[in-house]
């Protein structure tokens, strides 16, 4: 995405030079100074009965009289809010798509006041509409996407524009890897190619990684991680990712991310139905690694280190059975009654990992529950925290970043059902509150520090026509991240 900020004030509108010039209007009514060509295009408009000061109301227009360019998109936004302004820049947005619009001029009208979060997300929506995924289907036309976005801003927005167009391009090129990288197939997108994908993206930020092999993790003792591995032959790896923005005497942010490269459940086989949508499940791992991506931009004051533990799930004769135990790298016993609860399984081992690391805070990332997606769909992750004052900063990172998450409780009644005869835990409890036990799994292992945990099974792709990773939750995690910044 080619982004770049034109000064312009709302009266020469009419000058922006582009494929199609889309306006964002707040109120019910135009602002007086607004450029007279353009003024009398959305007048017109509304007189047709085309156009309205209404949310959801957005047209395009040819050949306006007195524009430079040759179309004119108008989108109406339901309120000045920072939300409802992105919602009808989409809206503007998607009345270019399909046609031969490379280079789109945008400008907001009647918002008064401007912070930068509104340009975060400007950024953040252009990034969308250019977005392909292309790897596995390099035919698919490149021409109907915006390649091109030219902001146009008045001199007294002008900084507060700079500032949040800086932060929302590095938000969107980590949204851009996390969704790429989730939509790789899972013949493409192995453990070896996340790795190999922490290892550019090091190279590319300045930052250090660590990637650990089956060896490594059979000395560390991370027998659950292992269990969970060894159906498949596919290599395993464990990525650690170092981002040192701060002195060493700072602890760091570690996030965790769970990196199920396929899940087919394993010997607790699946069924076929939409199962190939179990390549997601390396959304937590995508997620992560496109934050770091955002960091490595960013460079805030600020120490973070990613864990991501990444294999297949897959049924074969080397594979973990219902009823193995299995040992922990903290020293606790599993008994595996469901092999596809293995998401829990691989985390827990990189919760102890994490302990080594001294951090401040540790947020898991994982699409970890059915249970979660029937909780609260896909409008917020669930959020789950041992710590009132990180829930907190959670929450309204997400509401910030327009990336909303929920908090969900863990109350100690829930753990009742992961007991087991056999080993110190089970990986499952029954079907009820199955987010929460999941939850409370973890929880076992993140004792010694502040955690999180987000599930964001419901949140991290789109089923149907639409299918694809949608790079959630890196505005929330990037959004926290700044805010930790001392
Ligand atoms: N990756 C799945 C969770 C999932 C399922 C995410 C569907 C999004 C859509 C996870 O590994 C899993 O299979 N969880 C089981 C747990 C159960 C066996 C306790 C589930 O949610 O059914
Ligand atoms: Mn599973
Ligand atoms: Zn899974």
């Amino acid at each position: 995405m080619d982004a770049r900020i034109q000064s312009l004030s709302v009266d020469k509108l009419a000058s922006a030079s582009a494929d199609a010039l889309v306006l964002v209007i707040a109120g019910d009514h135009l602002p007086a100074q607004l450029d007279p060509a353009v003024a009398g295009a959305v007048q017109s408009a509304i007189k047709l009965g085309d156009f309205a000061h209404k949310a959801g109301k957005a047209v395009l227009m040819h050949a306006v009289p007195g524009l430079k360019s040759p179309r004119l998109v108008m989108a109406a936004a339901a309120n000045t809010s920072v939300k409802a302004a992105k919602a009808a820049l989409e809206a503007g947005l998607g009345q270019v798509k399909g046609r031969e619009v490379a280079h789109v001029a945008v400008a907001f009208v009647g918002f008064g006041d401007l912070g930068s979060a509104i340009w975060v997300q400007a950024m953040q929506a252009l990034a969308d509409a250019s977005y392909l995924y292309q790897h596995t289907k390099p035919s698919v036309s490149k021409d109907t996407r915006v390649t091109k976005a030219t902001f146009l801003v008045d001199k007294a927005d002008l900084k507060a524009a700079r500032t949040g167009l800086a932060q929302g391009s590095a938000v969107a090129s980590g949204v851009r890897l996390a969704k790429e990288l989730a939509n790789r197939p899972g013949n493409h997108c192995t453990p070896t190619h996340l790795a190999e994908q922490a290892k550019q993206l090091a190279r590319r930020t300045g930052m250090k990684v660590e990637v650990l092999d089956r060896k490594a993790v059979e000395r560390l003792g991370m027998g659950s991680f292992l269990a969970v591995a060894q159906g498949s032959d596919e290599a395993l790896r464990f990525i650690v990712l170092r981002y040192d923005g701060a002195p060493r005497t700072q602890a760091p942010v570690v996030l965790v991310g769970k990196g199920i490269t396929f899940d087919t459940g394993g010997i607790s086989l699946k069924p076929g139905a939409e199962m190939d949508e179990m390549k997601f499940d390396m959304g937590g791992a995508a997620s992560v690694l496109g934050t770091m991506q955002a960091v490595g931009e960013l460079k805030p004051k600020l120490n973070v280190v990613a864990l991501i533990p990444a294999c297949e799930n897959m049924p074969s004769g080397r594979a973990v059975k219902p009823g193995d135990v299995v040992t922990s790298m903290s020293g606790q016993t599993i008994e595996i009654l469901n092999t596809d609860a293995e998401g829990r399984l691989i985390l827990c081992d990189a919760l102890t990992y994490a302990e080594r690391i001294k951090p401040a805070v540790v947020v898991d990332v994982a699409t970890l529950t059915g249970a979660c997606v029937i909780a609260l769909g896909g409008v917020r992750s669930g959020m789950y925290a041992s710590d009132d004052d990180l829930a907190q900063a959670l929450l309204q990172a997400g509401d910030v970043a327009l990336d909303p998450c929920w908090r969900m409780p863990l109350d100690d009644e829930y753990e009742e059902g992961l007991k087991s005869n056999f080993a110190d835990v089970a990986n499952i409890a029954g079907r009820a509150g199955g987010s929460i036990t999941a939850a409370k799994f973890l929880q076992r292992f993140a004792s010694k520090y502040r955690w999180a945990h987000l599930d964001i099974a419901g949140t991290a792709w789109k089923g149907g026509a639409a299918k694809g990773g949608t790079g959630r939750p890196v505005g929330l995690l990037t959004q926290f991240l700044l805010a930790q910044v001392r």
